[in-house]
């Protein structure tokens, strides 16, 4: 059933440069409209195929680098092996699905890692398989494992509306202005804000047309999206910042460190600033004590989600 037995793959951490809440949904969801962009901070997968056993089924085995990883939940809830379940359910392998994955994105911090680790487990998993679904399906579940998984499995930058599964790149086909790469730092103050209770903090607080106007979101827009007139805004910032006040701290520390943009990332509790320079960010960063996790970095705004293999045995 595997035409590649075994794959290498990078799972990026990303941050939300935009986040508006238009609304809340029948399914409980939020109506958001989010451009979410990669950076060049990874997890990194090692996925494998063995044969059926009896005695064992799919495992994921995490490796830290960098980070805590007390929080990895139960292997049910695991969205890497959530993955392999659909594509199985789907495709019907019998084969077992062994995953390394090396953690160095900050977990439950708005940074994507997990969504990205369920990401990058479809397209690696898919591509050992010989990519024999349409893209539509491998995109609708990944839209079922979290809001997030689509925008990571496109790669790039995109905006993302609907519950964050609609998906349109932000680039010149589609009337965008050029993203150029840009320089960022990122903070994680170790406070773990679950999603749900972000969106339930912001009590159905919509964000209001003033703000969304000044926002890029439907092409063609403004001459370039890291312009001053196009503002960069998270709707879920002050309701986090009002339960967390660590998390406002960390975002004025950085401010005073000579940062221009700041903003929280998703539902936190991660910060990030856009830094000018490699200089720049570095001095950000600096400004950060070390007990806290921080990290210069890069957005990565025309990344593809690629997997390499067969790995050595
Ligand atoms: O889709 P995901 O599992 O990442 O969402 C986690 C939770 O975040 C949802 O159960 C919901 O409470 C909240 N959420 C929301 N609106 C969105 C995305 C997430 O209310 N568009």
């Amino acid at each position: 059933m595997f035409r590649i037995p075994s794959c290498a793959i990078d799972a990026p951490a990303k941050v939300n440069l935009t986040l508006e809440i238009l609304g809340t949904r029948p399914d409980g969801y939020h109506a958001i409209r989010t451009i979410i962009v990669p950076t060049t901070l990874h997890d990194s997968l090692e996925i494998r195929a063995l044969p059926a056993s009896a005695a064992s089924s799919d495992a994921i085995e995490v490796v830290a680098d960098g980070v805590a990883i007390d929080r990895v939940g139960p292997a049910e809830d695991n969205l890497c092996l959530r993955a392999v379940r659909l594509l199985r359910e789907r495709i019907g392998f019998r084969e077992r699905v062994a995953i390394r994955l090396v953690k160095r994105i900050p977990i439950g911090g708005g940074l994507g890692g997990g969504s990205s680790d369920g990401a990058a487990t479809l397209a690696g998993v898919h591509w050992m398989l010989g990519s024999p679904l349409p893209r539509e399906e491998l995109f609708e579940f990944a839209a079922r494992l979290g809001s997030d998984v689509p925008a990571l499995l496109h790669g790039g930058a995109v905006l993302c509306e609907g519950r964050g599964e609609i998906l349109t790149p932000v680039d010149a086909a589609h009337g965008f202005a050029p993203m150029p790469p840009a320089h960022l730092v990122l903070a994680n103050p170790g406070i773990h804000v679950s999603t749900p209770a972000a969106f339930r903090a912001a009590k159905g607080e919509l964000t209001s047309p003033a703000i969304s106007g000044t926002i890029l979101h439907s092409p063609p827009s403004h001459d370039g999206f890291l312009s001053a007139d196009v503002k960069l805004f998270n709707g879920l910032e002050g309701p986090v910042f009002a339960l967390h006040p660590e998390v406002g701290h960390l975002a004025r520390l950085m401010e005073e460190a000579g940062a221009g943009t700041v903003l929280m990332s998703g539902s936190g509790a991660s910060v990030f600033a856009l830094a000018a320079s490699e200089k720049d960010a570095a001095r950000i960063r600096q400004a950060i004590p070390a007990t806290i996790w921080r990290m210069v970095t890069r957005t990565v705004p025309d990344g593809v989600m690629a997997a390499h293999g067969p790995l050595e045995p």
